[in-house]
């Protein structure tokens, strides 16, 4: 079953999941010894939440680090929509991690969405497939938000991608959160994750997360993602968002 951590203040949540976010990297790093982390990261109110502790965290071996984008909305990088901009201004401008290692979603073909995707699933090719060909990605983080219609990547309730079971990237252009043309992980990729981990903050979540956590029945998108053991979900909490939760 998921793993619920509930936080008194988002500041307490943050220093939280920067450990939480390093136990994963010693998983990857000194654990399982590879060579680099994989994490991948979305947009909204996450990276903020993300960087906030993490960038004064010592001894972090940031060039072993390889960043994705678990959803990139389709606006040049430098736009104020820009997952890309907002993690870079959150995380990426604060710590020494190579710009090689951070894989971009190039959007600049801004009229051409398959095109986009299909060049960013090249490069999750490019890292993850060895010299034996894999199903999907196995990425040993991905950090999600939960939008309060429940969504989560680009993933929208009662969206057609929400059946997709083969490829890893998707793209669409009616997202109903704008803007509409997005880029979107799929979710036997989410799924094929070592951690797939949750975050969400704030009164404007109360009844998203009890739908999410009280009634995952109702199938919504955040819901949907079940992790292939021993992979596993965390969901990380502000007791802002949790005040109507029962899950324990
Ligand atoms: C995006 C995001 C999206 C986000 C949720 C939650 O690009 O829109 O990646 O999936 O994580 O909408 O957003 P908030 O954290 O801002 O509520």
């Amino acid at each position: 079953a998921p793993v619920l951590f509930g936080f008194p203040s988002t500041d307490d949540l943050s220093t939280a999941l920067a450990s939480f976010v390093l136990a994963a990297q010693d998983d990857a790093l000194v654990t399982k010894k590879q060579s680099t982390f994989k994490i991948a990261i979305s947009g909204g109110s996450l990276p903020k939440v993300l960087g906030k502790d993490l960038i004064g965290r010592q001894d972090v071996p940031w060039d072993k680090w390889e960043i994705f984008f678990a959803d990139e909305r389709v606006v040049p990088l430098d736009h104020e929509d820009s997952n890309f901009r907002l993690n870079d201004e959150n995380l990426f401008s604060h710590v020494p991690i190579p710009r090689q290692n951070i894989h971009v979603i190039d959007t600049s073909k801004l009229d051409d969405p398959e095109h986009v995707a299909d060049d960013y699933e090249k490069q999750l090719v490019a890292s993850f497939v060895g010299s034996s060909s894999i199903a999907f990605p196995r990425f040993d983080l991905i950090l999600l938000g939960i939008g309060p219609d429940g969504h989560t990547c680009s993933l929208f309730p009662g969206h057609p991608l929400l059946n997709e079971q083969d490829g890893w990237v998707a793209w669409l252009d009616d997202s109903p959160k704008p803007p509409p043309v997005r880029i979107t992980l799929t979710y036997p990729v989410l799924n094929h994750a070592h951690r797939v981990a949750f975050v969400s903050t704030g009164e404007g979540k109360q009844e998203v997360m009890e739908k999410v956590l009280d009634h995952p029945e109702e199938g919504l998108p955040s819901s949907r993602v079940k992790v292939i053991s021993p992979g596993r979900v965390f969901f990380f909490s502000d007791d802002a968002a949790l005040t109507r939760v029962k899950y324990e």
